[in-house]
């Protein structure tokens, strides 16, 4: 297997006692690059991010079948802290920071789970570079760095809450629905530094329901419906279909009439590999 790759097989994931919320989904990440999950509310995106993380615990969720590998390292049922130090780290929908904390404290807490922070001095220095880093991708975070991360408007908190994960040095970030209920611009921002976290050599799973903005990101994507996988291909393919253009785009004339209702003809593309075909 390729080292850093994620690649998730016949992924079943159930909440409390009956609630199947992921029936056998397969996916994989490549050690590069940026992978977009898209679909509807209730899909299943966050339940598949938090199953590759750790934390179906969490919300009493667990994995009943399947498998789940991270540069051949088996993660499903692993403790998150665990696979944070493996190099898969999580920026949980919602963007929750500690509101009461400010942000270089917040940064701080990010880097609890770094792997050089357990070697005393050297992790300190570790700490502090990756914070460097953060405070040039963010430099909004640098000049805010005292002020209570309660007080951020919605699109910085996002920002520190990717902040915080880069502080763990991840190899593999999960990304869940980072441009909800932001503003456009805020999104293009967002998106700009999604962009550049890639070109550093990090591996991207972007979860999002702005098909727009995660097809523009992304190499590839899958599109999931209660809990499975629909359509899978890269983006150009995907945002080719009359599916994605229709459902998920907006384009209501992409289903084949003009406004005068004249069918059009079918746009040329590639075929899809379809789950299950
Ligand atoms: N903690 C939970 N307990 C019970 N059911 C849940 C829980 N979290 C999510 N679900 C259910 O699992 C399904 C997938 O949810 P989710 O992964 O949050 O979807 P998405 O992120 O795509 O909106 C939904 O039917 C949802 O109601
Ligand atoms: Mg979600």
């Amino acid at each position: 297997m390729e080292s850093g790759a994620l690649l998730v097989a016949g992924l079943e994931v159930v909440y409390g006692r009956s609630v199947r919320a992921l029936h056998g989904i397969s996916l994989d990440v490549p050690a590069n690059g940026v992978v977009a999950v898209l679909g509807a509310n209730g899909a299943g995106k966050s339940t598949l991010l938090r199953a590759v993380s750790g934390t179906l615990s969490l919300h009493r969720g667990a994995v009943t079948a399947g498998t789940i590998h991270y540069g051949g390292t088996r993660l499903a049922g692993r403790d998150p802290a665990l696979i944070v130090r493996a190099g898969v780290v999580q920026v949980p929908e919602g963007r929750r920071v500690f509101a009461n904390l400010s942000v270089d404290e917040n940064l701080q807490a990010g880097a609890l789970s770094t792997r050089g922070l357990r070697q005393g001095k050297d992790g300190t220095a570790k700490a502090r570079a990756n914070r460097d880093r953060v405070f040039e991708l963010f430099p909004v975070l640098a000049e805010r760095r005292t002020q209570r991360a309660g007080l951020l408007s919605g699109g910085e908190q996002q920002m520190l809450a990717i902040g915080r994960a880069l502080m763990a040095a991840p190899r593999l970030l999960l990304l869940d629905e980072p441009s909800l209920g932001l503003a456009p611009m805020m999104v293009g921002r967002i998106a700009g530094v999604i962009r550049e976290i890639a070109a550093q050599g990090v591996a991207v799973l972007l979860v999002e329901q702005n098909v727009t903005v995660a097809l523009d990101l992304a190499d590839k994507a899958y599109v999931l419906d209660v809990g499975e996988v629909r359509l899978a291909g890269s983006s150009a393919d995907l945002a080719r279909t009359d599916e994605v253009r229709r459902l998920y785009l907006g384009e209501e004339e992409a289903a084949g009439a003009d406004a005068a209702g004249t069918p059009a003809p079918p746009a040329p593309r590639k075929p899809l590999r379809r789950w299950g075909e």
